[in-house]
């Protein structure tokens, strides 16, 4: 059906690192590019482009080919769509021959929607410019919510007349077929009768990353409380409305030039902040934030700031909002406007350059907008207060990267007053907690431990798993970075650390695998060697080489994070000095407790007296360690 020159010209022009910088953050590798793969979930780009070659290829999934492929696969459009927007991008007249009725039967089903959602898009554009009834009534609404012809033109915003089915009717005509009609949702079938569904409303296009509408959002104009404030499309196979947010396509660039995206409401609050001239902003409209819209802005940025209104219901929707973001590994601020603003209100009321500033100015990071929210109603309630503790650090659990989260933790205990090795006790519960939930598995674990405890928990068996398998992993990672220097200067590394603190008290680990890999270690250390990781990667034992990749592949650029992050400007370095001693301390006095509920237990048996003597003398010693380390760690509980 297309023009063999046209063809042709197409696929000479079409440039491969042009076509997937419109979806993908690109940047330079040598004579490549790299990004994070559009087409699958991945938090450390293996989504490589060659302008050499005028391919792409992803190593994480597979997934390649040339500008035609990327299109088809990303907009989940046929070879024939593909050029046909390619020839749109470059400007290229797409000759075909005429499309027979015939033909467009054939178009498959998303084609055919998206042909007709395009069709709604124009027809409700041109009724709300040139209609009479647009012009006084759709129009004349927009303007006086402060938009610009300009700004109507670039979101499309149009107008659908009050008649029962002004558009079904001209849509007909022109040849579209009600069946797609109705699938769009844009035609309400009632037996034998159709209706406009949009009909005396002012419409908002909702569009794809590609710029295609693929829905359509629709406020009425009425005031009473019985019609619904907005109608929207239904969902189709071209639109799923958990897997978009408003305005990505006019944002997308934006966010990734100013590598950060806001999040708002709803279709007005977004068009007015962008035409105030904050554009890298987007709207969940009419969902509750999905894993998958997330998903779809970090394609763009790692950085996202929530603005909400400041009622119940906004605050309510930013703490849901916030979780479902650090879970996906993004930062996430928020910004919480005068009382009775939302976006679009503060943006009209003031200029610019004024929202711009205060935007910059108010935004706080999660920890202290929920450590504000929720003091609110504590009044010195020790109770009340634990529980605010306890949500907090339930959101910092659900940081996948663990240097993140301790710098998160140490903010909390800064804000809240109360000491962070108690905070890493409620952390490793919801850890664990979450770990089990995610493997679907019924947790054995003992009801939720809150930080009203003045002792953290004993471990369970998981638990010491756990921990030891973090020792471990500091070990590995970090093994030769230097720690701290002792009085006379000299520097000792991570390694020295772990390893005398384990050794000196004669610990050895509950799991085997881990005990032999800290043996390999440590010999290593003793010969004053490297700790060198290809050793452990190609191990003789199969173990010991799974148990590596995995402690060793997850980790983060952390400078790179943290750079970002200006509230916390810290080294590598000053976070393990944190880590390091935390780590070891938390586990020796798990060691503990469940050393002296063993001997506890064994005491009730019957015993000889020496047996008895020599139980409560360790018991005793036991109890006196304990209680230095709860000082240590426990002189600011609650
Ligand atoms: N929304 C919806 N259906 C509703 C109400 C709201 O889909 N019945 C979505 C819309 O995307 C809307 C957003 O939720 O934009 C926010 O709702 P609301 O604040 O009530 O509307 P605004 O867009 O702010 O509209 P207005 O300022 O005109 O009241
Ligand atoms: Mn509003």
């Amino acid at each position: 059906m297309i023009d063999a020159s046209t063809l042709e010209r197409i696929i000479d022009t079409a440039n491969v690192i042009d076509v997937v910088q419109d979806y993908v953050t690109l940047k330079r590798r040598g004579a490549n590019y790299l990004g994070l793969c559009p087409f699958h979930n991945e938090k450390t780009p293996s989504f490589t482009v060659s302008p050499a070659k005028n391919i792409y290829k992803c190593f994480g999934c597979g997934k390649g080919g040339n500008p035609v492929n990327f299109i088809m696969e990303h907009d989940h459009l046929s070879y024939y769509e593909a050029l046909k927007f390619l020839a749109r991008k470059y400007g290229i007249d797409f000759i075909e021959k005429e499309q027979t009725e015939e033909d467009i039967a054939q178009k498959n089903i998303r084609e055919s929607l998206e042909i007709v959602t395009g069709y709604g898009q124009k027809y409700f554009s041109e009724t709300l410019f040139n209609h009479t009834d647009g012009k006084a009534i759709g129009l004349s609404y927009f303007k006086e919510r402060g938009f610009s012809d300009k700004t109507i033109q670039t979101f499309q915003l149009g107008y659908c007349t009050d008649k029962r089915d002004d558009f079904t009717q001209s849509a007909i005509k022109a040849g579209y077929k009600l069946e797609f009609l109705v699938k769009t949702g844009l035609t309400v079938q009632h037996n034998d009768r159709y209706f406009d569904r949009f009909s005396g409303r002012v419409i908002f296009p909702i569009h794809a990353l590609s710029g295609k509408p693929i829905a359509f959002g629709a406020r009425t104009l009425r005031t009473d409380k019985e019609t619904a404030k907005y109608l929207n499309s239904p969902e189709s196979e071209i639109y799923y409305k958990s897997k978009i947010v408003y305005g990505i396509y006019h944002a997308k660039k934006a966010i990734s030039d100013k590598g950060k995206c806001f999040l708002v409401e709803g279709y007005i609050d977004v068009i007015s902040m962008f035409q105030a001239g904050i554009e890298n902003v987007v709207a969940s409209s009419g969902t509750s934030l999905t894993v998958e819209q997330v998903r779809l802005i970090k394609r763009f940025t790692d950085n996202i700031t929530i603005i909400y209104d400041g009622d119940k219901a906004g605050i309510n929707a930013a703490l849901r909002g916030i979780d479902i973001i650090i879970e996906e590994g993004l930062n996430v601020k928020v910004l919480l406007l005068p009382e009775g603003e939302d976006p679009d209100s503060f943006s009209r009321k003031v200029s610019s350059s004024e929202l711009i500033d205060y935007v910059a100015k108010n935004e706080t990071d999660f920890i202290q907008f929920k450590t504000k929210i929720l003091l609110k109603d504590v009044n010195n309630d020790p109770a009340k207060k634990a529980a605010v503790i306890s949500d907090i650090v339930k959101s910092i659990a659900l940081i996948p990267n663990n240097l993140t989260r301790s710098l998160y933790l140490k903010e909390c205990s800064n804000l809240l007053e109360v000491d962070e090795s108690v905070l890493y006790y409620e952390l490793n519960n919801h850890l664990i907690k979450n770990a089990d939930q995610k493997r679907n598995k019924r947790t054995e674990l003992p009801i939720q431990q809150t930080i009203t405890q003045k002792q953290p928990p004993v471990l369970s068996n998981k638990q010491f798993d756990i921990v030891e398998k973090e020792i471990v992993r500091l070990l590995l990672t970090y093994g030769d970075k230097e720690l701290f220097y002792t009085e006379n200067d000299v520097s000792q590394s991570v390694a020295y650390y772990i390893i005398n603190e384990i050794k000196n008290d004669d610990i050895v680990f509950s799991n085997q695998l881990y005990q032999k890999v800290f043996e390999l270690i440590t010999s290593f250390y003793n010969d004053g060697n490297p700790i060198e990781h290809k050793t452990f990667i190609h191990n003789e034992n199969p173990e010991i080489c799974k148990l590596t990749i995995d402690l060793l592949t997850p980790i983060y650029d952390l400078s790179k994070i943290w750079e970002k992050h200006d509230s916390f400007v810290t080294s590598e370095d000053l976070m393990l000095k944190e880590v390091v001693p935390k780590t070891i301390i938390s586990y020796k006095y798990a060691r503990i407790k469940k050393e002296l509920s063993e001997i506890e237990k064994q005491l009730k048996a019957k015993l000889d007296d020496s047996q008895i003597q020599e139980l409560i003398q360790r018991h005793t010693i036991l109890k006196q360690i304990l209680i230095k380390i709860s000082m240590l760690i426990g002189n600011r509980t609650i």
